[in-house]
């Protein structure tokens, strides 16, 4: 099929929205409490005075430190056009920066201080709504989780997936043309220049890993325009969305809807079951169990499982798939998914609001994918059961599994045991962080074709901030011979990893988890029918290990923040949020400012 007709996002019903004076919000604007004297902001009379006219900030996440997001810088213009046009007063203001690929020692260390410094500022600034400028990993969970604590209503943008990429003529997904052509540059068949205008593009990662992901459930959950997650970020439809959320978000204040209105339990179970149909990352889990917790919404590992776990792999998209966020938007984007899964009464609360001011239902009914093979119909998937398995026993009491990811081999090796066929059992070698595993995987010479992989001290406390590093290569002499070995640990796993690895074992070694006691050698024993991970060890000798080995010692904090965060962050279950946190909820309301 040819190439779509690109969504408008200037739709006459969105255009309507041109008109300012005249129009009286719900209720009265917060901002308007604030200010005796305009000047405090620079700002001049008529751009403050009306009282129907609203401040909107722009929480502006772009910076020469976060080049993901940087393309913001451009599209935050346009979004002032659209609050202005709609009779709105812009206000940007810079975020935190969290860059994926240059914060050490892990870039989701910033999540939660990203989130605690926008709290401040959207609750102690006199704004009445905020439009969030999102895009790499962790920026689109940090900005919606403060939306939902101060509770101003909100729309995020996603910069949006940067264009195709290509070694020849292969489609290559942005890490991996990193890869390659870092390759290219060693073997000295390309130049440093060449090296950088390879890698170097406008927008956020263009495989479905956890930027993709992120944004996908921000629309799946009714806090972006409908159809704006997929847009290449250099798109001019990717400006004409930036205008139309600009105009809507004035909207939203007049209309008085809230986060709290748009993120409920029904919210995050269309999120879930987006997030099985698109093949999504991993990561998923904890930063929307983050969310939820902000807003107040109950939500676990076993909505995850129940809700996510039996839908199918409807989106051909890299890792999991064969194609990348162009072609996914040209086939319909988010919408399609949502329409498909909806044909087929698998999508779970049609009636879920946005914040188009319509039902996701309504949003996507007739949007239909326009490229079946990038968009798969639902009856011919590319997996059948694509979302996450939660598993519990005596090794930890939460971890997830991406069973979607298992490779034949794998399901060969570990999974065909006709009287066992769901389970398998081994024995452990045990690696205390990622630095551990890389010096001695390959001088391990108890490793062999049935040992579990072990990773501890990548937890949240262990490796402040949870380090991606629980998807373990065997020793090349395995995968010479094309045997692959399990892995648990935890940590987490990149977005972009097709590992079927056992991933966010709560709790962590650092906080007493069982990982923390293990020995080279323990066996443990995994059933994904009965979804349990355990040691086999008695109790007795749980707890004489316990005694005799003592708390897990992980290295010393390097910065005030590192320190901070380890005192206040909960498991990655809980969604590694900061603990005390959860008690401010809608502040906008309960403070009465
Ligand atoms: Fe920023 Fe992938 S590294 S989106
Ligand atoms: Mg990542």
């Amino acid at each position: 099929s040819g190439p779509r007709q690109l969504r408008s996002f200037t739709s006459p019903a969105e255009s309507n929205t041109n008109t300012n004076e005249g129009i009286e919000p719900a209720i009265p604007l917060r901002s308007k409490k604030w200010f005796n004297d305009p000047s405090d902001l620079g700002l001049t009379v008529p751009e403050l005075s009306p009282k129907n006219r609203p401040i909107i900030g722009i929480a502006q996440t772009g910076s020469d430190l976060s080049p993901c997001n940087k393309y913001h810088v451009e599209l935050a213009k346009r979004v002032r056009d659209g609050i202005i046009a709609a009779g709105g007063t812009p206000l940007e203001f810079p975020c935190h920066p969290i860059q994926e690929t240059g914060k050490r020692p892990t870039a989701s260390l910033d999540r939660n201080l990203s989130y605690l410094s926008l709290v401040e500022v959207l609750f102690g600034y006199p704004l009445d709504g905020v439009v969030l400028l999102t895009g790499c990993d962790k920026t689109t969970p940090a900005l919606l989780m403060a939306a939902a604590t101060v509770n101003i209503p909100a729309i995020s943008m996603n910069v949006g997936p940067m264009l195709n990429g290509y070694s020849g003529q292969k489609l290559i997904g942005s890490g991996g043309v990193v890869w390659e052509s870092r390759a290219q540059l060693a073997a000295g068949q390309i130049t440093e220049a060449e090296f950088l205008h390879h890698v170097a593009f406008a927008g956020h990662c263009n495989t479905i890993g956890t930027a993709s992901t992120m944004n996908a459930m921000a629309e799946a959950l009714g806090m972006s325009l409908p159809g704006s997650a997929s847009i290449p970020a250099v798109y001019r439809e990717r400006g004409a969305c930036a205008y139309a959320t600009g105009l809507r978000i004035v909207q939203l204040v007049r209309e008085d809807i809230k986060p709290s209105d748009i993120m409920t339990k029904a919210a995050f179970e269309n999120a879930i079951a987006c997030c099985a149909a698109i093949g999504g990352s991993t990561n998923a889990p904890i930063h929307l169990n983050a969310v939820a917790k902000h807003i107040g919404v109950d939500l676990d590992c076993d909505d995850w499982e129940r809700v996510g776990y039996h839908l199918p792999l409807l989106l051909n998209v890299q890792p999991a798939g064969e194609w990348l966020c162009e072609e996914y938007h040209r086939a319909g984007g988010l919408p399609a998914v949502v329409a498909e899964l909806m044909k087929h009464n698998a999508f779970p609360h049609p009636d879920a609001l946005t914040v188009s001011g319509h039902s996701i239902g309504e949003n996507c009914r007739s949007d239909l994918s326009q490229d079946r093979r990038v968009i798969v119909p639902f009856d011919k998937p590319l997996k059948a059961e694509a979302g996450f398995l939660h598993l519990k026993g005596t090794l930890f009491e939460s971890g997830i599994m991406k069973t979607s990811v298992i490779s034949p081999a794998f399901r060969e090796q570990y999974l065909s045991n006709p009287n066992d066929p769901m389970a398998f059992e081994g024995p452990v070698a045990v690696f205390d962080g990622p630095e551990d595993y890389h010096h001695r995987i390959e001088h391990s010479p108890d490793i062999g074709p049935g040992t579990i992989l072990i990773m501890r001290g990548a937890g949240p406390i262990g490796y402040p901030g949870a380090a991606e590093v629980v998807n373990m290569i065997p020793p090349g002499e395995l995968i010479r011979k094309g045997i692959e070995l399990p892995c648990i640990g935890d940590g987490r796993q990149s977005g972009t990893s097709g590992s079927p690895s056992i991933l966010n074992a709560s709790p962590e070694a650092a906080t007493g988890g069982m990982l923390g006691y293990l020995v080279d050698g323990d066996r443990v024993r995994i059933d994904l029918l009965k979804r349990t991970a355990d040691v086999l060890l008695s109790t007795a000798e749980i707890e004489e290990r316990k005694k005799s080995m003592g708390s897990y010692k992980y290295p010393k904090s390097q910065t005030p923040w590192q320190e901070m965060y380890r005192d206040s962050v909960s498991e990655l279950s809980e969604g590694m949020v900061i603990k005390s946190a959860i008690k401010y909820q809608r502040l906008a309301q309960t403070q009465g400012i």
